[in-house]
């Protein structure tokens, strides 16, 4: 077991993980070392499934949505014929970055703004003006890259390693559980996404979100969110490469996020989360219509962009309490939480620190920090062993 009472080597890059309970928590430098951040990279987000949207925003032809990872960039498309498709973002004339916007509609091409090269959304080189003249040229030679997609619980996704275990093998279970709480989920649209750049390494925004310790003990939104569920009954589970942590409805509320529940139809009355490794969750909060995507996105050891998803069902008004809990989100309790990872971060680097110690006590499951163990182990495995 390493010391958890002195300030370690900040150049000491190994962690002894076998007891959760009595041992330390995974060292400072895993929160800001460029090196470890490389392997990260290399190991993890190389290899790991990438969360681009839901299958309903390829419902048209020519809709795409482009996913950027790290200095790669894809882009999925809805085909003409209707399907979904994924390609590496990039022009094979010279290497131009093909669709510059996160999101938007096509007619019949993607086309290259520098020479005008077009593809069809199947990715196939359409026009390419005045090659004609070139000897030995044929279009064929110059589709788009394919990127393995894969459609999972109504979600679409992406990875680099052709080799990765489909998304539903990594995370077998995880669909059923997702279904029992948000039977919504094949029918939802995306409301509204909103970017935020935290300075903030990505697992430091990731650990903050699967603990319940903070809750009634930090900001006051977070007492908020802890009064609207019951929350000795808030539940953290490990289940390998996905984990959930879930909370019972509080049967005593009556309004939520400032609104009366009266007349308010909802996905689940329970606050719901399902996290896939490494960077998804989906959730639900208590009371709202709608379903949330939370992806800590990495940008630097110390940068991340953080990206809300709102999502609610097609073809029915969005009540007043889900309306009203897409702008606490994102105005109240968001920024509670990145001022935390702000100030967390802060904190890793200091002399006075090094490694901390785990709340894990099974006579307080839930507030439990199992489940930060239970990531950060999967984040050491997958770079250092
Ligand atoms: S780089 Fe795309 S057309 Fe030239
Ligand atoms: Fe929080």
């Amino acid at each position: 077991m390493g010391k958890i009472d002195s300030p370690r080597s900040q150049s000491d890059l190994t962690w002894d993980y076998s007891d959760p309970v009595n041992g330390p928590t995974i060292p400072a430098p895993f929160f800001f070392d460029p090196q470890i951040f490389a392997e990260e990279k290399q190991r993890i987000f190389m290899h790991c499934w990438h969360l681009v949207g839901h299958v309903n925003e390829f419902a048209e032809p020519g809709n795409y949505v482009v996913q950027d990872i790290f200095e790669q960039s894809v882009v999925v498309t809805a085909g003409a014929d209707g399907r979904i498709h994924a390609w590496h973002n990039v022009c094979r004339h010279r290497g131009n970055r093909l669709m510059t916007q996160r999101r938007g509609k096509v007619g019949g091409v993607l086309r290259c703004q520098y020479h005008s090269w077009c593809y069809n959304l199947d990715g196939g080189l359409r026009s390419a003006p005045r090659t004609e003249h070139l000897a030995c040229f044929s279009k064929e030679d110059h589709s788009l890259r394919k990127v393995r997609h894969e459609v999972f619980a109504g979600w679409v996704f992406v990875t680099l390693d052709d080799a990765a275990p489909p998304v539903a093998e990594m995370a077998a279970g995880a669909e059923a559980e997702m279904r029992r709480f948000l039977p919504d989920l094949d029918n939802v649209v995306l409301v509204e996404e909103t970017d935020v750049i935290v300075d903030a390494n990505w697992k430091v925004i990731q650990e903050n979100s699967i603990e319940g310790y903070h809750f009634d003990l930090s900001g006051p939104v977070h007492k908020e969110l802890a009064a609207l569920i019951d929350f000795k009954g808030y539940t953290l589970t490990a289940h390998d490469r996905w984990w959930t942590y879930i909370g019972p409805p509080n049967p005593n509320a009556t309004h939520a996020y400032g609104e009366p529940l009266e007349g308010a139809t909802w996905q689940t009355d329970w606050f719901f989360n399902i996290g896939l490794w490494p960077n998804t969750t989906f959730y639900s909060f208590p009371y709202t219509d709608m379903i949330g995507t939370f992806i800590m996105i990495p940008l630097g050891p110390e940068k991340s962009l953080l990206r809300f998803g709102y999502y609610a069902p097609k073809g029915r008004p969005v009540p007043a309490v889900t309306k009203a809990a897409i702008e606490w989100m994102n105005t109240q309790l968001g920024p509670e939480d990145i001022e935390l990872n702000v100030t967390n971060q802060k904190g890793l680097h200091s002399m006075g620190f090094g490694s901390g110690r785990y709340l894990i006590d099974e006579n307080l499951p839930n507030q439990s920090e199992h489940l930060v163990h239970h990531f950060h182990k999967l984040c050491y495995q997958a770079i250092r062993e």
